[in-house]
């Protein structure tokens, strides 16, 4: 994967020399084509076997007595999250614009969300607060709706059972600024520089996938993402939009 380091060193070389110019969007191109296409062409026969898998599963119970059937269905189950995750980070910069009023996409995010808590009778806390006043925005609505899903969903794993999520949204000057605050394990210092990196992950069946898309659906937007975390305190991810 393309760090910022590299990204500079391309916009440099394009800068400098026509040829560059010419060969490195191709090139970045015919990557993110590659990614697609792999993603596609694995996740076919992926979707038989788990359709098979659960075929086999219903026809012989029996099955189930298989020392390590609950393995190889969790196996497959992490493999289809794996690629979905990996195909929206792929396409998290190609944006679908349309105008839409901000304050109700995030109020329906938090609705949303918090009826997932409920359903998963979970005691987390859930506190939601979206300026009233935040007017329309131009942008990606379904992209935008990743984003602050990934921030709440790594909240609520942060958080375990228990514990409490602030979310709020609110206009500071030209600019939207998304809060996700909670007051669960928090990351350590070592580890905060590299966790928008891509399959950055310190959970058992994490991707790494959900915060590198955060930041691409942000920087595609013109925005920022930012966090700041002290270990079982409070961890913030602020986000912030140009309007
Ligand atoms: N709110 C949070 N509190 C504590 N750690 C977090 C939080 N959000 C993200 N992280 C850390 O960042 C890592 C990367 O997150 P992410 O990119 O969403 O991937 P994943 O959730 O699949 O692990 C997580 O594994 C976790 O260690
Ligand atoms: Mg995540």
């Amino acid at each position: 994967m393309l760090e910022n380091i590299d990204i500079n060193k391309m916009n440099r070389l394009m800068e400098e020399n026509a040829n560059a110019r010419e060969i490195i969007p191709r090139l970045l191109e015919n990557h993110h084509t590659s990614v697609s296409m792999i993603a596609h062409e694995i996740r076919n026969p992926l979707t038989l076997v788990s359709s098979s898998l659960q075929l086999m599963e219903i026809r012989h119970p029996e099955v189930k007595d298989f020392y390590n059937w609950e393995q190889t269905m969790e196996d497959v189950r992490f493999m289809c999250s794996l690629l979905d995750e990996l195909s929206s980070f792929n396409n998290s910069s190609d944006l679908h614009h349309s105008v839409f009023s901000i304050g109700r996409l995030m109020q329906n995010i938090a609705v949303s969300f918090a009826i997932s808590l409920d359903a998963g009778e979970s005691g987390v806390e859930f506190v939601s607060r979206i300026d009233p006043g935040l007017g329309d925005f131009t942008g990606d609505k379904v992209k935008l709706e990743q984003l602050v899903l990934n921030l709440l969903r790594n909240a609520k794993d942060a958080v375990g059972d228990s514990g409490s999520i602030r979310f709020s949204a609110e206009r500071e000057n030209d600019r939207i600024v998304i809060t996700c605050r909670d007051n669960g394990c928090g990351i350590p210092a070592d580890r905060i520089s590299a966790i928008f990196d891509p399959f950055v992950t310190y959970k058992e069946n994490g991707t790494g996938l959900g915060l590198a898309a955060a930041k691409k659906i942000a920087e595609a937007h013109g925005g920022t993402i930012t966090v700041r975390s002290v270990p079982d305190k409070e961890t913030v991810f602020t986000v912030s939009l140009p309007v």
